[in-house]
């Protein structure tokens, strides 16, 4: 691996104990305002001391990112079909690479539709920007999407979309947690992986026992949204993540520390 580009991935994945917590809200790429994302300034800047990334659009960055907060910023760079839409799978590279070196992104990120109908666009898509990002030392982040089909996250499906992106070139790959088989995932993808959050889940334990049973099953982190930010204790969230994903702490611990203990604020 190229110095610059091994020295961009080490913002995001810290050297130290190879684990992140990457803070996704891109969501409005393809959702719109989504809920507690309405106003992105306001929901991300609380939370930035805390997130080892941001995983963000470039509009984002530009209206609603200090330039001199510096966070790490994993661009998404794919986009192209909105909500509305029933095949999500429509997608291209839309940020040119020049656009992610003016942001100075540590990462760029694009989704890979595996099974879909544009499965062939988004994994030539992923080639080519890997060609693009070993060519200029910019790491690449393949996220696993499964559209509207939610029953593609078992471990069958998550280990060919995972393998196919590392065998494509990704340097780090974001997919969904399963139960069971995740560590079978994680064991013949051979780059590191991160989780998505998926939609709020029931409770803050439910995200953080994710979080847990993601970490032990050799996830190098998180890349999560809505099961912080939607929270109504945000930064207690954000901040019981890390201690999971870098300190080891249980779930419970975690809990008891930043929200039953009385630290969290929105
Ligand atoms: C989805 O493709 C978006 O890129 C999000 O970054 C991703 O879903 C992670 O966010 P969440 O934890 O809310 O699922």
């Amino acid at each position: 691996m190229d110095w610059g580009l091994q020295n961009r991935l080490s913002r995001i994945i810290r050297p130290t104990d190879g684990h992140t917590v990457m803070l996704a809200v891109d969501h409005g790429y393809f959702l719109g305002p989504t809920r507690r994302l309405e106003i992105p300034r306001k929901t991300i800047e609380p939370l930035i001391p805390y997130a080892d990334a941001l995983m963000i659009t470039r509009g984002v960055v530009r209206t609603s990112i200090d330039p001199g907060s510096n966070v790490p910023i994993v661009l998404r760079v794919s986009g192209g079909a909105s909500v509305l839409n029933e095949d999500l799978s429509h997608e291209a590279v839309t940020t040119s690479m020049d656009d992610a070196l003016r942001i100075n992104a540590s990462a760029v990120a694009l989704s890979i539709f595996v099974g879909a109908p544009h499965e062939h666009d988004s994994l030539v898509s992923l080639g080519s920007l890997v060609n693009e990002g070993e060519a200029r030392g910019m790491p690449v982040l393949a996220v696993t999407a499964v559209g509207k089909e939610l029953e593609k996250r078992d471990a069958r499906y998550l280990s060919l979309a995972c393998r196919m992106a590392a065998e494509f070139g990704a340097h780090f790959v974001k997919t969904y947690y399963c139960d069971p088989g995740f560590e079978k995932v994680v064991e013949s993808c051979p780059v590191p992986i991160v989780v998505a959050g998926g939609p709020k889940l029931d409770t803050e334990m439910d995200a953080l026992g994710l979080t847990h049973d993601a970490i032990q099953a050799g996830a190098a982190g998180v890349d999560m949204g809505r099961n912080i930010w939607q929270s109504d204790h945000a930064i207690g969230m954000i901040r019981a993540v890390r201690a999971i994903v870098h300190e080891r702490a249980t779930p419970k611990e975690a809990h008891e520390a930043y929200l039953k203990g009385g630290k969290a604020k929105r």
